[in-house]
């Protein structure tokens, strides 16, 4: 079969690679992909973005793709998987009304509350005026409250205030648009204290089955310092989501997500990623849900599925979930994210990656920005690589990760070297 896979980061690469390990699978085409998917054997590129759903949906047609699988949430959110199931083609992915549990926050919020799924009190304004009277008031009782612009903002639309003049900036530049209409609508909610998990759930609207749950480090900086970044390395499985903590996620938010989504009659079909603050308690609240796989999560949980990942996005795609029993390999896995210097504020691109080709055992190399120019591979892109280690135990894949990672080069390379720190400590 042939497979389409639409998106160019580290996430796409991984969703690449472990298709072409499918003896199912033909081959597999990358919109418009990077100097990584490029290389994977069975694959090719496609000079296609990801927003161009008639450019997409044609080609699907035109090469009789099988299953298109959508990697970014701006395209899910814009109604790329409503444009190719009206033509009649297989997809993975939400469709837009399902989307919104990603593109809208305070639809989710309300989604969250409707379904009586654990999360932070929230309330929603339109207006900067009515905003400022509520953080004045509430700031007098807690120490610290969370101001997110609703729409999509590349991860960069929330601040957690902790005085007044720090809210009161945030929701200034919200309310003038510094996140364009993504901060018309500002949401405002209590701080949550635990440690963070990323749950990624397939959902193919009758069944919602967890994959192993992820942690990762959003902060640039080593000890979680720093400003927020798209996430700069992952492990898992991680020992913060306990069986008991799996438990309630189950039951308390996934189970009433997809009853949630079947009482507003949205077929959800796609990845249903809960962001978890995880309690002392071992309960959870939900800090978001996405609509897609985490990016750099992917880069750890799939390589530690054991099944044909084909046959588990096509089944989730045609609603046959059920069918398909996950099957996990033993171990773990980590991923260090090489990111160019500067990030996540301006950095240059275009520089030389050399080293790539320097083997460690049970590693693998998942390209995020980079691009290939006449035989060299370039940076293009902030975060650059996902170095990714798979061993029996976490530390030796630490270990493996860093030793891969020291091999490759490139002007200004910056990675965090505490990745894991938190399991490794304890
Ligand atoms: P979000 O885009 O909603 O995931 O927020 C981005 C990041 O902000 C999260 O990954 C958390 O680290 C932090 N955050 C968001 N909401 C809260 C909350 N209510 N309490 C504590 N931290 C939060
Ligand atoms: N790693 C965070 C995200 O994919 O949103």
């Amino acid at each position: 079969m042939k497979v389409l896979v639409v998106g160019s980061g580290g996430r796409e690469h991984t969703l690449v690679w472990k298709l072409a390990q499918s003896e199912g699978v033909d081959q597999v085409f990358c919109a418009p992909g990077n100097a990584g998917t490029a290389r994977e054997p069975k694959s090719q590129n496609v000079a296609l973005e990801a927003l161009d759903f008639a450019g997409l949906a044609e080609f699907a047609q035109k090469e009789a793709i099988d299953l298109t699988v959508i990697g970014p949430e701006v395209p899910l959110c814009k109604g790329v998987v409503d444009y190719f199931q009206e033509r009649g083609l297989l997809v993975f992915g939400p469709n837009h009304v399902g989307a919104q549990i990603e593109g809208s926050k305070s639809w989710a919020k309300e989604f969250m509350v409707q379904a009586k799924i654990p999360t932070a009190l929230s309330h929603t304004f339109t207006d900067f005026e009515s905003a400022k009277n509520y953080v004045q008031d509430r700031l007098a009782h807690v120490g610290k409250l969370v101001i997110k612009a609703d729409g999509l903002a590349a991860g960069k639309g929330v601040v957690i205030a902790q005085d007044l003049a720090q809210a009161l900036a945030a929701l200034d530049s919200m309310f003038k648009g510094l996140f364009g209409s993504a901060g018309s609508v500002v949401v405002i909610e209590e701080f949550l204290e635990g440690q963070e998990a990323s749950v990624l759930a397939l959902c193919d609207g009758k069944t919602i089955v967890p994959l192993w749950a992820a942690q990762d480090h959003k902060t640039i900086g080593e000890g979680d310092q720093g400003p927020n970044t798209g996430g700069m390395g992952a492990y898992c499985p991680a020992p913060v989501v306990t069986a008991k903590t799996l438990a309630f996620t189950q039951k308390e938010i996934l189970d009433r997500a997809l009853a949630e989504f079947q009482r507003r009659g949205i077929d959800y079909r796609g990845i249903l990623y809960a962001g978890l603050m995880v309690h002392p308690d071992e309960t959870v609240s939900v800090v978001e849900f996405n609509c897609r796989f985490g990016d750099p999560e992917t880069q750890v949980v799939l390589p530690l599925l054991a099944n044909s990942l084909e046959q588990v996005l096509m089944a989730t795609a045609k609603g046959e979930l059920q069918s398909v029993p996950l099957q996990w390999h033993p171990g773990a896995a980590v991923c260090v994210v090489m990111a160019a210097g500067g990030y996540p504020g301006p950095y240059c691109q275009g520089k030389v990656i050399t080293g790539l080709d320097n083997q460690v055992p049970e590693t693998l190399v998942f390209h995020a920005g980079t691009e290939e120019q006449d035989g060299r591979i370039l940076t293009k892109g902030g975060r650059v690589l996902g170095v990714t280690a798979i061993a029996p135990t976490l530390q030796e894949a630490v270990d493996r990760a860093y030793q891969r990672c020291s091999f490759i080069q490139f002007e200004d390379a910056y990675y965090r070297m505490d990745i894991a720190h938190r399991v490794l400590k304890s």
